[in-house]
């Protein structure tokens, strides 16, 4: 039978020379039976596969094209596949067809038409050859050129070859680091995933894994993996110190900041919190510092090329009462009590005096604060700035045992001194037990022509740096 029906369409002709001898010679049909079918497609074991089709028939068999055809695929001399759907139209001269459960490699299939008139024929000359293969190819991943600073939306792409049209493969994402789509194309099944990029990400290894619908037994394959780079500013920036022991003040601390970064921390500045201001006081990953005081708060900053942080701050406070004494008030003591007050050492003092005479008050200025004066102004004060790290270590003078303070010497660490007043009648002299120690306040007596009695409190301040160098900072 089939050797009958290709006869009966090729009789006419020599078939080697049929094209060449048609087409030169007049009359002849300008169509001949040919087949457009790819050579050879390939498909999983037991998956379907689709072959285009389509075909030509010469011009005068195309009368005899109905939709009552008949498409048939041959197999080598054998009868056709039975789990073949086609999916063409024949009187479109379509000839697509999907094989189903396809077992058998490397196999060569024949069109055929049959439509119980003349026209019947085997479109010989154009086989399609279809493949099989027992593991479908693994995904590919299409990854970022660059890498992705965080915060930006991020793409990934993930293709994998469809071989069966009617049950293309699902790809999924491993982790699922947000939402992906699948978009069908030809013979290529490509999955986007967007997400946020995120430090979190970082480092993540990212895979997608195509899934493959077989009823004898469904197929995954997974695609390389990609390590995610993601740019961050710092983060988890930390500050901490060590103190040498036995931690004392003219100790040392070792501060060490540490951070996590993409890429990693280039720079670490270091501060210093005093009061309301902030003081820089060096750089780098690890600083070591001379503790000159009982307290001290600090913090780091990390940067990097994307972005900068500052770490919680890190407080030392030494124990202080060791440093603490108190030298009497001296003199008559009428008057008024008073107490100086204010936050941080004492960064200046000014004192007036009645010319040639006994002293009438003073102001003490505590960080940038001027505290209240006490006692009288006249005229125009003595005043005296302290510079960084001064400190008053010493109150001395002459006083009068029934009425007022005759001179006033303010003595500081670096063995400068104010002097105020006269030098008459009894000497005091007050110091700190501790020698680390500074003035942290003056209390005593005064009236309404001066200060009558003086007692001065030693201690260490909870923090001594000088405001104008803080101011110095602020500005730069
Ligand atoms: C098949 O193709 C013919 C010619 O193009 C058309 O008229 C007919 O509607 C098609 N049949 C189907 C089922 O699509
Ligand atoms: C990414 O962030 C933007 C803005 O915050 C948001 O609108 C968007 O939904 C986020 N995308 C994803 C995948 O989370
Ligand atoms: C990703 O893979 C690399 C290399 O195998 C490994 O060193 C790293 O720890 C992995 N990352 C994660 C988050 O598992
Ligand atoms: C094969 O995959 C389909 C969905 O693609 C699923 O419904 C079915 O349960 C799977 N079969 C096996 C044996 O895993
Ligand atoms: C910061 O610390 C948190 C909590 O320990 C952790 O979950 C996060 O991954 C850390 N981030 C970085 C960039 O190390
Ligand atoms: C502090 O740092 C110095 C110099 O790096 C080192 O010699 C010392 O041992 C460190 N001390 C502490 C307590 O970490």
């Amino acid at each position: 039978m089939l050797h009958l029906n290709i006869l009966s369409v090729c009789a006419l002709i020599e078939p080697l020379n049929f094209s060449t001898s048609c087409f030169k010679g007049a009359g002849c049909n300008a169509a001949e039976f040919e087949a457009l079918v790819p050579a050879s497609v390939t498909t999983l074991s037991g998956s379907c596969v689709t072959v285009p089709c389509s075909f030509t028939v010469p011009d005068q068999f195309k009368g005899n094209l109905h939709p009552g055809c008949i498409p048939i695929w041959k197999k080598k001399k054998t009868t056709i596949s039975t789990t073949a759907t086609f999916r063409g139209n024949l009187t479109a001269y379509d000839c697509t067809t999907t094989f189903n459960n396809v077992l058998e490699d490397n196999v060569q299939y024949n069109f055929r038409i049959a439509c119980g008139n003349p026209l019947k024929y085997t479109f010989k000359e154009n086989p399609v050859t279809i493949q099989i293969k027992g593991l479908p190819d693994a995904p590919r991943l299409t990854t970022p050129k660059e890498p992705v600073v965080e915060g930006t939306p991020v793409e990934l792409g993930c293709s994998a070859p469809s071989y069966c049209d009617t049950h293309p493969p699902t790809v999924t994402w491993t982790p699922a680091l947000g939402l992906s789509t699948q978009l069908q194309q030809d013979d290529t099944v490509t999955s986007t995933l967007t997400f946020n990029a995120s430090h979190l990400h970082h480092g993540n290894n990212v895979s997608c894994t195509a899934a493959y619908y077989i009823p004898s037994g469904n197929k995954t394959v997974t695609s390389t993996r990609y390590q995610l780079s993601i740019l961050f500013a710092p983060r988890n920036t930390s500050a901490v110190g060590s103190p040498c022991l036995p931690a004392r003040v003219g100790g040392c601390l070792n501060l060490s900041c540490t951070s996590h970064a993409n890429p990693a921390v280039s720079e670490v500045t270091w501060y210093r919190i005093h009061g309301e201001h902030i003081l820089k006081i060096g750089t780098g990953s690890s600083l070591s510092i001379q503790l000159w005081n009982a307290n001290y708060v600090f913090f780091c900053e990390a940067r990097n090329e994307i972005g900068k942080e500052k770490s919680d701050v890190y407080k030392i406070n030494l124990q202080a009462n060791e440093y603490l004494s108190y030298s009497p008030a001296l003199g008559s003591g009428g008057g008024t009590p008073f107490v100086t007050s204010g936050e941080g050492s004492i960064t200046g003092v000014k004192v007036w005096e009645q010319p040639g005479n006994h002293i009438t008050g003073f102001q003490l200025r505590y960080g940038t604060r001027w505290d209240r004066l006490i006692g009288r102004a006249v005229h125009a004060p003595l005043r005296l700035d302290l510079f960084e790290g001064e400190t008053i270590t010493q109150v001395s003078g002459k006083y009068h045992t029934s009425n007022y303070i005759y001179q006033l010497i303010f003595g500081t660490s670096r063995g400068r001194s104010l002097i105020a007043g006269q030098p008459v009648e009894n000497s005091f002299n007050l110091y700190p037990e501790h020698a680390e120690a500074e003035l942290r306040l003056l209390s005593g007596r005064f009236d309404s022509a001066g200060i009558t009695s003086l007692g001065a409190h030693w201690g260490l301040a909870p923090d001594g740096a000088n405001p104008q160098w803080a101011q110095y900072f602020l500005t730069k």
